[in-house]
């Protein structure tokens, strides 16, 4: 599949009072793995707003899915079944179709199945916790899972992150490449978290927050959780008589 709309101009620059700041001592590894010195602004060129293409014909039957994608066969994983999906659109609001949407996430008792994880909570035989898919033509993606427990990590004596889904979004561009995490709605652990709290404004951490969706449920099976995400847009779509790509 070609992305539906070609890309040119450059793109918005992020809104740094929007996004949290490089160094944010509550979190800890920030204090080394931040800038010392002033950034620097280059002009964008063509190694940013060039990006790779994605096409169904990479994906496999169940990459979406990962109740069963590392599930032994007629078993699933374990914990509370649910559906996540929602719309991928730009700065302006408009879908962005054929980005590659990549998630992983600790399992129902909040352990990652990766060697350097050593927290207590067993690890599921018929859980690997990665999955992706592709957004189509009106920039919809979703994805089966479970639920994820939350778990401690080394920052404060106390710290433990809230249930979250790690997201990667590749969208047309380089710059548009977007990490971030999905927390779920009502959990209480959210404001008690570490990297939650260098987001300076609490509107800022609502947009990373999952609404319960039962609309979108499946009766006796899993209840949705809806999650739009926003990449960056391009600078040349402020026309309003005009849209970029007609
Ligand atoms: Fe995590």
């Amino acid at each position: 599949m070609k992305n539906a709309m070609p890309e040119a101009g450059g793109f918005f620059q992020r809104e740094r009072n929007w996004h949290p700041p490089a160094f944010a001592p509550g979190y800890k590894s920030t204090v080394v793995r931040s800038p010392r010195r002033a950034l620097i602004s280059f002009p964008q060129t063509l190694s940013e707003i060039t990006g790779p293409v994605f096409g169904h014909q990479m994906l496999g039957e169940l990459d979406n899915d990962l109740t069963l994608n590392h599930a032994r066969p007629g078993e699933s994983a374990i914990g509370p079944r649910i559906i996540v999906y929602g719309k991928v659109l730009d700065e302006n609001a408009r879908p962005v179709p054929g980005v590659l949407v990549e998630f992983w996430q600790a399992n129902a008792g909040g352990r990652y199945r990766h060697k350097k994880d050593g927290y207590l909570a067993p690890l599921d035989p018929n859980f690997g916790g990665c999955g992706r898919t592709i957004t189509d033509a009106e920039g919809n993606y979703f994805f089966r899972t479970i639920q994820p427990g939350a778990y401690p990590w080394p920052n404060g004596i106390n710290d433990w992150r809230p249930a979250h889904i790690h997201f990667s979004l590749f969208g047309h561009g380089f710059v548009q490449r977007l990490i971030t995490q999905m927390y779920f709605e009502g959990d209480p652990m959210i404001w008690q978290c570490p990297i939650v709290n260098t987001i300076p404004d609490k509107r800022a951490v609502e947009t990373l927050i999952a609404t319960l969706d039962m609309q979108a449920a499946v009766p006796m099976d899993a209840r949705a959780y809806k999650f739009d995400i926003v990449l960056r847009g391009r600078r040349a779509t402020l026309f309003e008589n005009k849209l970029e790509g007609n």
